[in-house]
C-alpha cells in the first residue's frame, strides 16, 4: 500500500541568503522525499520562506524598501539557489500569503475557543527614538552576572547566563544606541501547560530520536510555561483578529506556513489540504535543525492538538554544520553562500558528501575540505563513476554497445547487490544515509574486484564474448548502484538513465536486470574535484562578507554622534600649514611632533603620524591644519591645532597635502 506522506524542511528566514549550513537540511530532506517517491509512495515535499518579524522589518527599513519588496527579492534568490542544488520542492511558498493568514486566524480562534489563550499586561523595553518595543536580541548592555560589556538582552555570550532584559545593566537599543524605557502593554499568551500530558504521550512512540527525547524530558521537568504569541506595532506580520496594532509573533505563523504551503500544492495538484492535515492516515514528517526543537516538539504539536489537526508523526532533528572542525566563519571564508558554491563546484559533490556524513541523530556534521576533496575523488569519481565509464566505454568501443547474457556467476554477483536493496532502503527510511553510502561503496568495491578478476580489457582481444559477459554484469551492477544513489544524486542518475536509454529508475527496478540490448554513447558523469576551485570558493567567501542573517552588524550598532548643523561645521578654520620640522616623540609609539608655519604664526602640533610616515618625508610639505582648535595639554606636551588626514589610523593614515603653490596661512574653504 502506498503511504501518503507530507515532508517539510524548516522555513528559511527571508532576511538572508541560503548558505551551506542551511543546505545540510534541505539536502537531507530532499534525499528522503526523493527516496519515498522512488519507493512508489504518495509523497510531497513542502517548504516556504519565513517572512515575518522584527529583523526583516528592520532590514527593509535599513535598505529603504518595503518589507514586501525585501521578501519578494529574497524569495526569488532562495528559489534560484534551491533549484541550483536540485532540491525538488512540490511547493515552495511564503508565510506572507493569504492561505497562511487565514490558517493562522483559524488556529488562533480554535485555541481561544478551547480556552488556551490568556491575556496579560507585560512590562517591556521600549525605544522612544525608534518608537518600538525591543525584542531581546535588539537590546545590548552589560551582563548582570559577569559584567561583560555589549551582551544581548537575553543571554551573555561570555558567561552563558540567561536573564531578563530588565536585569541587563546599562541597556541600549541596538539600532539607535539610546537607553530604552519600560512600558506596559497587553499581550496574548498560549497556555502550553494545558497540553503537558498529551505532549508527553506524543513524544513517545518513536516520533523523535532518543537524544531529543531526553532533552524534552528536561523541559517537562522544568514545567511548560505560557508562550507570548503577540507583538506590538510596528511589526511585519499578521494582525491579531480584533486588534489594530497587535500582531502574531512570527513563530506563531511560521509553522502554520507548512499548512499554507500544503494548500498551495493542493491548489496546483487539484487535491484537498485536509487529506494531509485532517486525515490521520497521512504521515507528516518534519526535518529541522536542533536550534528550533522547542518550537517543533512542544509549541507546534500543542497548537495542532488545540486546533484539532493532525500532529507530526516524525521529527528528524539534525546538528549544525562545522567547516574544518570549526563554526562557519566569515573571516575564514567558510561561511559559504549557496550561490558562491554554485559558481565553483558541482552540487553532486556536496549532496554526496553530506549524505556520507548524515545520521538520524543531532550531532554536528563537519565539512572537512580536505576530506571532501579526497572522498569525492576516491568514492564518487574513482569508484562509482569510473566503474560506469570503464564498462560502458569498452562496450561501445569494441562490442558495438550491445549487452549480452548474464552468466550464473554474474547473476550471483548481482544477487549480492540486489540483496542489499532492502537494507539500503531501511537506512534511507530511518535517515541513516551515512550507513547507506557505506554499503554502496562496499558494493562498488566488490564490482571493481569482479572486473579486475575477469580482466575484460585483456579478454577483449582473445575472447570478446567473455569480455561482453563481464561488461554486461558490470553495467547491470552500475545500474543497480545508480538506483541506490539516485535519491542523493538525481542529476548523476539522470545522466546514467540517458546513457543506458532507460526510463527513470524506481526502487522496484532493482528486481530487473538488462540483457541483449544496446547501451548509448557514454557522456562524462562527473569531474574530479579541483582543489583550486575549493580554494577560490573560500577566497571569494572571504571577500564578500555578506551580512549576518539576523540583527544589525557591529558597525550599524555604533550610534552616530550628536548632529551638528552646517554653521557649526563651518566654524572649523582650515588653513594651509608648512611643516618646518617633524620629529619622533620619545616614548610615544604613534606620535610625531611638528612645528608648523601658519603664515607668520608658528604652532607646535602633536599628531598620530608615526606609523604612516618618516618625519623627514613630511618636512617642508604643505598640509591642512585645523587652526582654531583650542590648545590641548597632552602627555607628551602641548598641541596647538591638528594636522588633517584621512584613513582609519595607525598605518592607514594619509596626510592631506596641499599643492606647493599655496601659501602658509591661506584659508581652505
Ligand atoms: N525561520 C526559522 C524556521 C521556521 S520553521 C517553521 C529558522 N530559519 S533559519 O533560516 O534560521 O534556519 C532554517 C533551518 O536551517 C533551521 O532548521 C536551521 O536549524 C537550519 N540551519 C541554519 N543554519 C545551519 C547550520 N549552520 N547548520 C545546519 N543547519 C542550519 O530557523
Ligand atoms: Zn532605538
Amino acid at each position: 500500500m502506498p503511504r501518503r506522506i507530507l515532508v517539510t524542511a524548516a522555513l528559511p528566514y527571508a532576511n538572508g541568503p541560503i548558505h551551506i549550513g542551511h543546505l545540510v537540511e534541505y539536502i537531507q530532506t530532499d534525499i528522503w522525499a526523493r527516496f519515498q517517491k522512488m519507493r512508489g509512495h504518495d509523497c510531497v515535499y513542502c517548504c516556504a520562506d519565513d517572512t515575518h518579524g522584527t529583523p526583516i522589518m528592520l532590514r527593509a527599513r535599513q535598505e529603504q524598501i518595503s518589507p514586501k519588496e525585501l521578501i519578494e527579492r529574497m524569495y526569488a534568490e532562495h528559489v534560484r539557489d534551491f533549484l541550483g542544488f536540485d532540491i525538488a520542492f512540490d511547493s515552495y511558498y511564503s508565510t506572507h500569503s493569504k492561505e497562511n493568514r487565514i490558517c493562522s486566524e483559524m488556529i488562533y480562534e480554535r485555541l481561544k475557543q478551547g480556552g488556551h489563550i490568556a491575556v496579560r499586561e507585560v512590562e517591556q523595553a521600549f525605544c522612544e527614538h525608534d518608537r518600538m518595543f525591543l525584542p531581546d536580541r535588539f537590546i545590548r548592555g552589560t551582563c548582570p552576572k559577569c559584567g561583560a560589556a555589549d551582551q544581548y538582552g537575553d543571554s551573555c555570550e561570555v558567561c552563558h547566563a540567561t536573564y531578563s532584559p530588565l536585569d541587563l545593566r546599562d541597556a541600549r537599543c541596538s539600532t539607535c544606541g539610546q537607553p530604552p524605557q519600560q512600558r506596559r502593554s497587553k499581550h496574548y499568551f498560549f497556555q502550553l501547560g494545558d497540553f503537558t500530558d498529551r505532549l508527553k504521550d506524543w513524544i513517545t512512540g518513536g516520533r523523535v530520536h532518543a537524544q531529543v527525547q531526553n532533552k524534552l524530558g528536561e523541559w517537562f521537568d522544568q514545567g511548560l510555561r505560557d508562550w507570548d504569541i503577540s507583538r506590538d506595532a510596528p511589526y511585519f506580520g499578521f494582525l491579531i483578529p480584533g486588534e489594530k496594532d497587535k500582531y502574531f509573533y512570527v513563530w506563531l505563523d511560521a509553522p502554520i506556513g507548512y499548512i499554507a504551503s500544503t494548500m498551495n500544492y493542493c491548489k496546483q495538484a487539484g487535491r484537498n489540504y485536509q487529506e494531509y492535515w485532517c486525515d490521520p492516515a497521512t504521515e507528516i514528517h518534519h526535518f529541522i535543525g536542533k536550534d528550533i526543537t522547542y518550537f517543533h516538539a512542544l509549541f507546534w504539536p500543542a497548537m495542532l492538538m488545540g486546533a484539532r489537526l493532525n500532529t507530526p508523526d516524525r521529527l528528524t532533528i539534525h546538528g549544525f554544520l562545522t567547516v574544518n572542525g570549526e563554526k562557519m566563519s566569515k573571516s575564514r571564508g567558510t561561511f559559504v553562500m549557496a550561490a558562491t558554491y554554485l559558481k565553483y563546484l558541482d552540487i553532486n559533490y556536496l549532496r554526496y558528501y553530506y549524505a556520507s556524513k548524515l545520521g538520524p541523530g543531532t550531532e554536528d556534521i563537519d565539512l572537512n575540505l580536505e576530506d571532501f576533496v579526497r572522498r569525492i575523488n576516491s568514492d564518487l569519481v574513482g569508484n562509482f563513476a569510473n566503474l560506469a565509464s570503464r564498462s560502458i566505454t569498452m562496450l561501445r568501443k569494441s562490442l558495438k554497445g550491445r549487452l549480452g547474457k548474464l552468466t550464473e556467476e554474474a547473476r550471483a554477483m548481482l544477487k549480492g547487490i540486489q540483496g542489499e536493496s532492502e537494507a539500503i532502503a531501511g537506512d534511507f527510511e530511518s535517515c541513516r544515509y551515512a550507513a547507506a553510502v557505506r554499503r554502496m561503496v562496499g558494493l562498488a568495491d566488490e564490482v571493481n574486484r569482479y572486473i579486475d578478476r575477469r580482466k575484460p580489457w585483456a579478454a577483449i582481444k582473445t575472447d570478446p564474448e567473455h569480455a561482453r559477459q563481464t561488461l554486461t554484469a558490470s553495467i547491470n551492477a552500475v545500474r543497480l548502484l545508480t538506483i541506490f544513489l539516485k535519491p542523493i544524486l538525481p542529476g548523476f542518475a539522470g545522466r546514467m538513465e540517458k546513457i543506458m536509454q532507460i526510463e527513470p529508475l524506481q526502487w522496484s527496478d532493482t528486481l530487473v536486470l538488462l540483457e541483449d540490448r544496446e547501451v548509448g554513447e557514454f557522456e562524462r558523469l562527473i569531474e574530479r574535484v579541483d582543489p583550486r576551485k575549493v580554494e577560490m570558493m573560500i577566497e571569494e567567501s572571504k571577500e564578500t562578507q555578506p551580512q549576518a542573517a539576523s540583527g544589525p552588524t557591529e558597525l550599524e550598532k555604533e550610534p552616530l554622534a550628536e548632529e551638528i548643523d552646517f554653521e557649526q561645521f563651518m566654524k572649523v578654520d582650515l588653513r594651509v600649514g608648512k611643516v618646518l620640522k617633524a620629529e619622533i616623540v620619545e616614548g610615544a609609539d604613534k606620535l610625531l611632533r611638528f612645528e608648523v608655519d601658519l603664515g607668520g604664526r608658528t604652532r607646535n602640533i602633536l599628531g598620530a603620524f608615526r606609523q604612516a610616515y618618516q618625519p623627514e618625508e613630511m618636512e617642508g610639505k604643505l598640509v591642512v591644519v585645523a587652526a582654531n582648535l583650542a590648545s590641548r595639554k597632552m602627555r607628551f606636551g602641548l598641541s596647538e591645532g591638528m594636522i588633517m588626514a584621512s584613513g582609519t589610523g595607525d598605518k592607514d593614515v594619509f596626510a592631506l597635502w596641499v599643492d606647493e603653490g599655496a601659501k602658509p596661512g591661506q584659508r581652505i574653504h
